[in-house]
């Protein structure tokens, strides 16, 4: 009998490993991982290029204009074991995580037609279900009908912790006071826009992973596949 392939969907605040957590997973269950948050992240680096972000402002008629200009591809990276964003052929994936684009991808993230087009584009993603996707709307908007919802969250300060070691260990020179309140100013943005904002659906489970190792994490949301994959 084939095993019985689901949509996992992970939403949660900035920086609390939802990514990591939505790789390892997809990883050990042999699915697609789409990671929708590097997408809002291509968007923001082409505006960003092509100027249509003034001093934090994004010329929202501009990059309307733009979309179907903007290819977005993710390919499975065998050497580094990752997924890797693609613009238009591209590789951007280190350019989408600098600070710049982090800085701006939340404005850019409430324009309503970049949330209909992206959404769209996520759906296709996962027409054939074994996928493991991450965001902020994931359970909510793009597949109100996913199998397993996991609402993932951590402490502001322990996220910013993670991302200034992991922008550390990159060699880029950050500060931590700023990456705190980058993070913050996410939060902010993420839950209170009026576009798909960030919410946790009603019949989502809670993953807070403060004290939690990425293992322990790991191993608790697998048990839960295996509770909606074997109907226990
Ligand atoms: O997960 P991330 O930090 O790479 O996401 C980048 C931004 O994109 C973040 O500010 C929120 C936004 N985002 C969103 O609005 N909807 C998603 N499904 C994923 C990300």
């Amino acid at each position: 009998m084939a095993v019985k392939k689901i949509i996992i969907a992970i939403d949660g605040h900035s920086s609390c490993g939802k990514s990591t957590m939505a790789k390892s997973l997809a990883q050990e269950l042999g699915y697609v991982y789409i990671d929708s948050g590097a997408m809002y992240r291509v968007v923001t680096l082409y505006a960003l290029r092509n100027g249509l972000i003034n001093n934090g402002v994004p010329d929202t008629k501009k990059i309307i204009g733009e979309l179907k200009n903007i290819k977005i591809t993710f390919k499975w990276d065998e050497l580094a074991g990752k997924n890797t964003t693609f613009l238009n052929g591209e590789n951007v994936e280190e350019e989408i995580r600098r600070l710049e684009v982090s800085q701006n991808v939340s404005p850019i993230s409430t324009i309503a037609e970049v949330r209909h087009e992206m959404v769209k584009q996520q759906r296709e993603n996962g027409k054939n279900k074994g996928i493991v996707m991450d965001g902020r709307d994931i359970g909510t908007v793009v597949f109100p009908d996913a199998e397993l919802k996991i609402f993932m969250t951590a402490s502001p300060e322990i996220r910013a912790q993670r991302r200034f070691d992991e922008l550390n260990q990159k060699g880029v020179e950050v500060d931590f006071a700023e990456i705190l309140e980058n993070v913050e100013g996410r939060d902010q943005i993420d839950s209170n826009r009026k576009v798909s904002p960030l919410k946790k659906a009603d019949d989502a489970l809670i993953l807070d992973n403060s004290n939690l190792t990425r293992e322990q994490q790991l191993k608790w949301t697998l048990e839960r596949v295996k509770e909606k994959t074997e109907g226990k």
